[in-house]
């Protein structure tokens, strides 16, 4: 019992879709470089021409009248695509794992011992690593922002693949409760504390009192408006202020006072439903369920992803994951009916503190939650935050603070009451996009006429906005998108990166619930996979990115920074950014910017370039909105103009990394000095089959295992894990 191949899940294609009826970086870069007291190397006028190629002077060591090596951003020798198992960066880099699935956390924890006997894991690192923040440490353990020896991951962890967790692979339906209790706790957010230890070689700290794991099953409270709400009350919390765990966390963000921000993406999944629960609600719960993927029918009920609710010994923690109505209560305070209103929220951890309340920040909308990016903040000024939901025809959206910006508080101690100041009150907006670049931010409140007003789902209020964030955003018009993934924030200038993954279910030519192309999404396709497998729609992706004047414009400017595509693709109607042997990619998902360089790092979750390649990571040199032109896709019977950035170039974008087989790339986070770089590898050899378990022979992946990682060699179990890479010259990670 593998996961079922109709799962919704965040990689490859979603199935969880829109089941809605509705149809001058130079400044700025001078003054990091000065900043960080690099300026050596005679940038002068290559600073007005391209970013790409631009020659730096690194850090030496972090003394400063030391020589240092020469930086060229994109001075790599790029990778070549590759099916291999095995995990390959440029020569001249070195890679490593740091923590993987199973590691021992905490003294008096067995190390992993890869047969699947292992137990205890709320004491393990979790399962299916994903985004991730670094999070600095001084010396002597507090909190340092610039600490580059000593620091804290966060780490989220998404889903499980059962095959390698159990001896013998997953025992099917009624679960037993051992089984259940490995899975929720490998799911969830590590805290990890890692330290340079002998030869200056970063490793994770066994025992430190920073370590932390949150689970699935870990009591978080609600907050912001929609605390206390009656459609949140519980048996377990049953006047609406808390639930437990945090679910399929998938994207991250890091505030500007410290904290994590984790998204909780695909937990719809996690629930049941009971056949005929629809006849114990009203008209608006059952249009509620079905936008978000969970309706049944009289006969046909829904599954919990794992089976987690089928315990037989029928004990709470079990059987709050079937979200239906199941006591005789009026408000649902005697049963799990309103369980679902739990997830799919952006929740906020404090990682400096191993005891912290960790809180779901309802303000930001309930979605399937990817990456949160801030905006830079300004003193004075609200803070917005952008964010993807990740369904196929899904929305961007944008929260704003409804307080502003204090500098003091980036470095507070009661850094969750900072996110109570902020994070508690503001609004909530949802991105429409006009075909000439320009964009509109549609209010997500009861003061939108075309909410208040809206006769497909009643809304009762504003926390019912919130909490039906989607079916808000179909009333007020926003423009539905190729599954927005992770975003984040050029900190040159403030524009912001969302990926769109791919989207399955736009056409030409819709039909049914497809979609139709339009400027920001403009590609429909097909494409052959192995020489058989036809794949249709937005098959490989692309990148938007977008700005706003100020944090509170309800305006904004945009255009597409990427393309994904084959290399040999159709130059006019696929491969717009011209990608090479070296640059083609297919389905961005993770997407990050390192500080120290300014690179923008684009990792890969894909299933469509797999016959060519294991999913990738490359590095980027962003411009900015505008640096491109406007091109005309010519469909013969339409056209579609759209916005593009400039065309790839080899000193624009390079691929930096591949991973082993089954897997994806995801999370990245950089010590602040850019020495190392952290990614993870997500489910390698995920497509084993449950039932060849006994068979190391059959497994599709051996990593890391098989690169010398942890016990069973050439025959391990795969595991999922946090690499660190390191340039063997001592320079910064990308040059
Ligand atoms: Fe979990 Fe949509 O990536
Ligand atoms: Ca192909
Ligand atoms: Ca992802």
């Amino acid at each position: 019992m593998n996961k079922p191949a109709d799962l919704p899940r965040c990689h490859r294609e979603d199935e969880n879709s829109n089941t809605s009826s509705n149809p001058s970086f130079d400044s700025v870069l001078q003054a990091r470089l000065s900043r960080r007291n690099i300026l050596r190397g005679g940038l002068g006028t290559a600073l007005t021409a391209a970013f790409g190629g631009l020659s730096l002077t690194a850090c030496g060591g972090g003394d400063d009248d030391a020589p240092a090596p020469t930086e060229t951003l994109l001075g790599f020798t790029a990778v070549a695509k590759s099916i291999a198992d095995a995990f390959t960066v440029p020569t001249g880099y070195t890679a490593s794992v740091l923590i993987a699935l199973g590691d021992p956390l905490f003294d008096g924890v067995s190390d992993y011992k890869n047969d699947g006997t292992d137990t205890d894991y709320d004491k393990r690192c979790g399962e299916w690593h994903d985004g991730m923040e670094y999070f600095g440490l001084s010396a002597a353990g507090a909190r340092d922002d610039a600490g580059s020896d000593r620091a804290l991951l966060g780490i989220n962890h998404e889903w499980v693949t059962q095959t390698f967790l159990h001896p013998n692979g997953p025992t099917p339906a009624p679960r037993p409760a051992a089984e259940v209790d490995i899975e929720t706790a490998c799911m969830g957010v590590s805290v990890v504390e890692i330290a340079k230890g002998a030869g200056g070689k970063m490793a994770y700290v066994k025992g430190s009192p920073f370590n932390r794991r949150i689970t699935t099953l870990t009591e978080i409270e609600f907050a912001g408006p929609v605390r206390g709400y009656a459609k949140l009350k519980t048996k377990f919390s049953t006047d609406g202020t808390k639930t437990r765990g945090t679910v399929n966390n998938c994207g991250t963000g890091k505030t500007p006072w410290g904290t994590m921000l984790t998204g909780e993406e695909n937990w719809a999944a996690f629930f049941a439903r009971n056949a005929g629960d629809n006849l114990l609600r009203t008209a608006n719960e059952n249009v509620a369920f079905a936008r978000y993927g969970k309706s049944v029918t009289t006969t046909t009920g829904s599954s919990q992803a794992y089976g987690w609710n089928t315990v037989a010994s029928g004990e709470d923690k079990y059987v709050r994951w079937n979200t239906s109505v199941t006591g005789v209560s009026t408000d649902g305070t005697d049963d799990y009916r309103n369980e679902f209103n739990g997830q799919g929220w952006v929740t906020e951890i404090d990682p400096y503190s191993a005891t912290s309340v960790v809180k779901k920040r309802t303000t930001m909308g309930r979605m399937a939650h990817e990456g949160a990016a801030f905006s830079k903040p300004v003193a004075g000024e609200p803070l917005a935050v952008y964010m993807g939901d990740d369904a196929r025809g899904e929305y961007i959206y944008k929260f704003v603070s409804e307080a502003v910006w204090d500098p003091a508080d980036a470095n507070r101690a009661d850094r969750m009451a900072v996110g109570d100041k902020y994070l508690d009150r503001g609004k909530l907006y949802a991105a429409k996009f006009n075909d000439d670049g320009s964009g509109e931010w549609v209010a997500l409140s009861m003061a939108n006429p075309a909410i208040a007003g809206y006769t497909t789902y009643v809304f009762a209020d504003d926390a019912d906005v919130l909490i039906h964030a989607r079916i808000a955003a179909d009333a007020a018009g926003a423009t539905r998108m190729d599954r927005p993934e992770w975003s984040n924030t050029n900190p040159a200038n403030g524009e912001v990166y969302i990926t769109l993954t791919n989207n399955s279910n736009r056409r030409l030519a819709p039909t049914g619930s497809q979609l139709p192309l339009n400027a920001a999404n403009p590609r429909a396709y097909s494409d052959v996979r192995s020489g058989t497998t036809v794949q249709s729609g937005n098959v490989n992706g692309h990148i938007v990115r977008m700005k706003d004047a100020t944090p509170t414009a309800t305006a904004f400017g945009w255009d597409i920074y990427l393309f994904g595509a084959e290399s040999d693709a159709s130059p006019t109607l696929v491969n717009l950014s011209g990608l090479t042997d070296d640059q083609d990619f297919s389905s961005p998902d993770g997407i990050v910017f390192t500080g120290s360089t300014g690179i923008c790092w684009v990792q890969t979750d894909d299933g469509a370039l797999v016959d060519e390649s294991n999913c990738m990571m490359l590095a980027s040199v962003p411009g900015a909105i505008g640096d491109g032109q406007t091109v005309t896709l010519d469909y013969g019977t339409a056209q579609v103009q759209t916005r593009m950035g400039r065309q790839a170039t080899e000193s624009t974008l390079k691929r930096f990394l591949v991973g082993p087989k089954d897997q994806e790339i995801t999370g990245l986070a950089e010590t602040p000095d850019g020495k190392v770089i952290f990614v993870n590898v997500q489910h390698p050899g995920e497509e084993t089959s449950a039932a060849d378990i006994a068979d190391p022979s059959k497994y599709t992946s051996h990593w890391p295992g098989n690169a010398g990682y942890g016990a069973g060699g050439a025959n391990a179990r795969p595991r999922s894990a946090t690499v660190m890479i390191v340039k063997d010259d001592g320079g910064r990670i990308g040059t």
